[in-house]
């Protein structure tokens, strides 16, 4: 079976968090299960520049008023189809922002663009590769399905949409339809009209036969007004096709072993190896050593991710004989809060405001907790990493976090079930608390060595979600819609 996978970004070609590695390590997955996935997208400079050998599969004289080609090419374990179309993606900066960290002023076109070219490979664009299936991911790719909608080509594929993050919605002007080939009739309650705008989310979730999210808790939470965004509605009016499936890690990738940070499992190897990366991490950081526990984050520093709180806590920590080490950017506010913190204490506090993924691998290696206080969170990957490395998560119970941590109660610690600390609601006070939890955990050297033994043991490999992905996928091109059987599988 044939999937046409359609996303804005893909690990280790191009990312901006985690909807990329999602979109570079579940197609290895899923070729376990007899589903063979090529990825349409974006042929942005930084991607071109990476790739060997292409070949031209399509071209396009005038897509949208300048000229564009299909390319094919594998790269590692991944099939790409590259949509090269200048006029586009060929300039400066990243995937949705400018040099100057704003949008890119024709991001309404941009991803219209590649969704409608995914809907024309749905329909037999490229003469010998027929999909079976779509899955699309997030607002970017959320249009294909409309496209696929109005073809007139009538192949009528099921479609796949994940939700990776409901707070981005690609909300654009109504005008934007009569530019991107769609027909006026889409402006509606019904279609892509959303608070005097348009959605391309919203047209997704109307027209996808299935819809996902990265966790089952997550997928809860949105059909409800605290955390539905405004699309709560929408997502209500598809019962039976919304469920969660909940990230699995790149194991290669994210591997311990073999990038020199631990041993595979848990031994008395851990804590000398741990040691090892320790004053690694301290000196990468320029940081002096001391009795207390490095705690480290490794992420986007913005209101979701509750950048703020992390601030809020950072002294406090130096205070109480820790290190904070933070490997991130993000909203201004939050990046100069934590420099100042920083520069209060610069022998405790590290900050490097940057994006560097060997320095991520460096800190889930030589930290002991890494911090996650998040307002929501879909799934979250960053504490997956952290649990196998042996750093263990201090998290707010939300979304994936609350299902993916199991929080050190002395039940759950006399258990050995335990693998991190939760809190809730997301607050700095709530954040503090769980901080000094964490500090008299790593001064309980026999609750600590179960601690960190445990959360080495959790696996979230892709085996299980994969799994689900697969019965799905069989679902939708067996009978054209989610059986009911996977539905209570996903909720469980
Ligand atoms: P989100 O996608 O919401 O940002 P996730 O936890 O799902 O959150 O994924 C974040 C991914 O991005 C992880 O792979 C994490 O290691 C990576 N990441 C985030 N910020 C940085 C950074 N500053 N440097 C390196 N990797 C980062
Ligand atoms: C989003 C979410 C994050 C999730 C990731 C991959 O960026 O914020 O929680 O893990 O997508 O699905």
């Amino acid at each position: 079976m044939k999937i046409l996978s359609v996303t804005s970004e893909i690990f280790p070609l191009i990312k901006t968090g985690g909807l990329a590695d999602v979109t570079g390590s579940l197609p290895k997955a899923l070729a376990a299960y007899g589903y063979s996935t090529r990825t349409l997208v974006p042929g942005y400079p930084t991607l071109l520049a990476k790739l060997g050998e292409t070949t031209v599969v399509h071209d396009f004289p005038d897509l949208f008023g300048a000229p564009a080609s299909i390319l094919l090419t594998r790269y590692e374990q991944l099939d790409l189809l590259i949509l090269d179309a200048p006029a586009l993606y060929s300039r400066p900066g990243g995937p949705y922002l400018d040099e100057n960290g704003r949008d890119h002023a024709d991001n309404w076109k941009r991803f219209a663009v590649l969704s409608y070219v995914a809907s024309a490979i749905s329909d037999g664009l490229i003469e010998d590769w027929r999909p079976d299936l779509v899955h699309t991911h997030d607002w970017q790719t959320a249009l294909t399905s409309v496209y696929m909608k109005y073809s007139t080509a009538g192949r009528n594929l099921p479609s796949v949409l994940t939700i990776h993050n409901l707070a981005f919605q690609g909300q654009y002007p109504k005008w934007v339809v009569g530019q991107i080939g769609l027909p006026q009739e889409t402006i509606s309650i019904d279609g892509l009209e959303y608070y005097g705008d348009i959605s391309y989310l919203k047209g997704g979730i109307l027209t996808a036969t299935a819809i996902t999210t990265v966790s089952p808790t997550y997928a809860r939470e949105i059909v409800s007004p605290e955390l539905g965004m405004g699309l709560e509605g929408a997502l209500s009016s598809r019962p039976g096709a919304l469920t969660g499936i909940v990230n699995g890690i790149d194991t290669e990738i994210w591997n311990p072993a073999s990038d020199g940070y631990l041993p595979a499992k848990y031994d008395h190897k851990t804590i000398r190896v741990r040691a090892v990366n320790r004053a690694k991490l301290l000196e990468a950081f320029r940081l002096d050593d001391g009795p207390g526990p490095i705690f480290a984050a490794v992420t986007r520093l913005t209101w979701q991710k509750g950048g703020d709180m992390l601030a809020e806590v950072a002294e406090e920590i130096a205070h109480l004989g820790g290190r904070l080490i933070v490997l991130g950017k993000g909203e201004q506010f939050v990046e100069n809060a934590l420099l100042t913190a920083a520069g209060r204490y610069p022998d405790r506090i590290g900050v490097r405001i940057g994006y560097d993924e060997e320095t991520a691998h460096l800190i889930h290696g030589g930290a002991d907790l890494v911090i996650q206080p998040s307002r929501f969170e879909p799934c979250g990957l960053t504490q997956l990493y952290a649990l196998r490395y042996g750093a263990i998560p201090v998290v707010s119970r939300t979304g994936g976090l609350s299902e993916t941590i199991i929080d050190a109660n002395d039940a759950a610690v006399t258990a050995r079930v335990a693998t991190g600390f939760q809190f809730h609601p997301a607050t700095a006070e709530n954040l503090r608390l769980s901080i000094h939890r964490a500090f008299a955990a790593y001064h309980d050297p026999k609750k600590w060595a179960r601690l960190q033994n445990q959360a080495m043991k959790a696996n979230f490999s892709w085996e299980r979600s994969a799994e689900q992905y697969a019965a799905l996928y069989t679902d939708l091109i067996e009978g054209g819609k989610a059986s009911s059987i996977f539905t209570a599988r996903a909720a469980e």
